[in-house]
């Protein structure tokens, strides 16, 4: 007997449908809210007798194989094999790849691993400042925290290896799982999580390929991931689409950049949200995304990194022949989850009305340069025209001709001649470094970047004493963070030798431009004379220093509005003092 027929005697369609929506019986027939068009009313059928779907709406209609292919958006053997997985049936295919008895084993340690944290979280002791973390401070309830089969990783050192070598799994499969590592330079195994929330990184057909484990005890780094293993590649995985495929069909892809903002947009009965955790969005993911709908929402975080990471995300699925939009978040909220908690209202709104991509090139180029300068203006206009001279509808691109005219108060008739003018840069590509103006334009836009670039000229011991005033909370941008880090970690160490070359081949490799390029800056008369160049250096940390502070002050005020509105008067007052107390740095 073929394969396919086997798997046709094991299956029945109506649990194979069942398995992704939620099916009525009718009758002799199921029906359920179709997947693939967007119904308040069921008209999708499924016929036991005649092991078919169909969908009176759409038109949708074939055998279990066809409503796989079309669910998950795979070609026939990818259904194939799913089905066969499901159906327990063997396909040859598979046995030819030299890792499936591995790969499995990995799974099957996964999946223990997964049930092992997931009843630490729940159930046990070692669990519950985790869980009280993520019920008081996250907001999620039982039924998140289940669906998305979140764990406890203990801070102990080998709890996790013992649990599974006493599964009897070999050291050289857990080795290969990536949830135990050696211990460096002894015998033994260690737990690679502890002290950490564990998400299970679930693939679309509901296996754990690996982990990601936020800290919860005050360690660095704030995530920790699986590395690549024979069943995790990191820029093909996709959190969250196991659970969001179905809605992503229907109404298109939210993309969000963490863990966190997923799961709070399922709680919220937002179920189209997929994370792109722990890297930059890459082709590969758009190109997954892309087998099931082509209408993409970028929802990124609102700091400065997330409008870098918007406009690449924008750049790479420009030629991808997908509808894409950005779902804008104000500035005083972090993130999806951020804006979710506290304003739900205009959260569901933002993801629900994306803007078109034209929107938010106005936004980051307003945020990018100044309008109240000529030579700002300049900049503006000189990165939105050959944006927007793409835009096919005369109409449309009257629209945002006119709003770009009044915005940095420029004649319609300069910005739609700009719009002809050669193309200097595409979107989300870096600006080209310029050099005029230069620390004019940096001092006033970044002055983080400016004392980045200002620490970096100095010499390792002068230097040393400004390091040991800031703190990485300092610095909003991830590549000045670790620039930052990196010259501490030298200062700190014997041999205090700074080589710009060197160090920059320590970073990671998409900052290494920048970097190079903040070092080659010319700071003027700053350069010759020491004692101006230290007074910079002191002014611009204070200033800084400053900044952080007052970011704070906004975020206790957000909070002191949200305890004024629940009446929590304790808290109130609590949050006050705080703001008092911080207030003080200020003068
Ligand atoms: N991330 C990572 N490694 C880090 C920091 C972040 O892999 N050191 C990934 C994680 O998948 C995280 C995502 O990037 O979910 C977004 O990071 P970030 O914005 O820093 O975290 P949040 O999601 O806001 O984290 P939380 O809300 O838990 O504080
Ligand atoms: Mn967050």
């Amino acid at each position: 007997m073929d394969t396919v027929t086997q798997i046709k005697q094991k299956l029945d369609i109506v649990d194979v449908v069942a398995s992704y929506l939620s099916v009525k019986k009718s009758g002799k027939n199921y029906k359920a809210l179709c997947p693939f068009h967007s119904e308040d009313t069921p008209s999708f059928m499924v016929s036991p007798e005649l092991q078919i779907f169909k969908c009176f709406g759409c038109g949708e209609a074939g055998d279990i194989f066809t409503f796989v292919e079309k669910v998950e958006g795979v070609e026939f053997t990818q259904a194939l094999e799913i089905l066969a997985e499901k159906a327990g049936v063997k396909i040859e295919r598979k046995q030819y790849d030299p890792n499936y008895k591995k790969k499995n084993k990995v799974f099957s340690i996964n999946q223990s691993t997964t049930e092992f944290y997931h009843h630490l979280l729940l159930n046990h002791k070692s669990g519950k400042k985790a869980m009280d973390y993520l019920v008081k401070e996250r907001n999620l309830d039982n039924k998140t925290i289940k669906a998305f089969k979140l764990g406890y990783a203990p801070n102990t050192w080998d709890t996790l290896y013992r649990f599974l070598n006493k599964k009897n799994f070999s050291d050289e499969n857990l080795i290969l799982s990536g949830a135990v590592v050696p211990r460096r330079g002894k015998k033994g195994f260690v737990d690679k999580f502890r002290g950490r929330i564990i998400f299970p990184l679930i693939d679309v057909s509901g296996k754990i390929v690996g982990f990601s484990g936020r800290d919860v005890i005050g360690r660095d780094p704030k995530y920790l991931n699986t590395q690549e293993t024979l069943v995790f590649n990191k820029s093909a995985f996709l959190y969250g689409l196991e659970k969001a495929k179905v809605a992503v069909k229907k109404e298109g892809a939210v993309f969000v950049e963490g863990q966190m903002d997923v799961i709070k947009a399922w709680q919220n009965g937002i179920e189209n949200v997929v994370a792109a955790s722990g890297t930059s969005l890459s082709p590969i993911q758009l190109k997954i995304i892309s087998r099931y709908t082509k209408e993409i929402t970028i929802c990124f975080d609102s700091d400065d990194a997330g409008l870098g990471a918007t406009a690449r995300a924008l750049s790479l699925a420009d030629p991808m022949d997908l509808e894409v939009k950005v779902a804008l978040i104000p500035e005083a909220y972090s993130d999806l989850d951020d804006y979710l908690k506290k304003s739900l209202g205009s959260a569901e709104k933002a993801i629900k009305n994306p803007v078109p991509i034209y929107d938010f090139y106005l936004v980051n180029a307003l945020k990018m340069f100044s309008k109240d300068t000529a030579y700002g203006k300049k900049k503006i206009v000189d990165y939105l025209a050959p944006i927007y001279a793409k835009i096919s509808h005369n109409v449309v691109q009257d629209h945002y001709v006119k709003q770009l005219s009044e915005e940095v108060d420029v004649s319609e008739d300069v910005v739609r001649t700009s719009l002809k003018a050669p193309q200097k840069f595409k979107p989300g590509e870096k600006e080209p470094f310029d050099e005029e103006n230069k620390v004019h334009k940096e001092v006033k836009k970044a002055p983080e970047d400016y004392l980045v670039a200002l620490l970096l000229k100095t010499e390792l011991d002068m230097a040393k004493t400004f390091l040991y005033k800031l703190e990485s909370e300092d610095f909003t941008v991830e590549r000045n963070r670790e620039v930052f880090s990196e010259l501490k970690k030298l200062a700190d160490s014997k041999n205090k030798k700074f080589d710009i070359k060197y160090f920059t081949e320590q970073l990671k490799p998409e900052y290494k431009e920048v970097v190079l390029e903040m070092y080659l800056w010319d700071f003027g008369d700053l350069a010759s004379n020491k004692n101006l160049f230290v007074g910079e250096l002191e002014s611009t940390t204070s200033r800084i220093k400053k900044d952080t502070t007052k970011r704070k002050l906004k975020k206790i005020s957000e909070r002191i509005k949200l305890a004024e509105l629940e009446k929590n008067t304790s808290l109130l007052e609590e949050l006050s003092k705080e703001f008092n107390e911080l207030s003080k740095q200020l003068v």
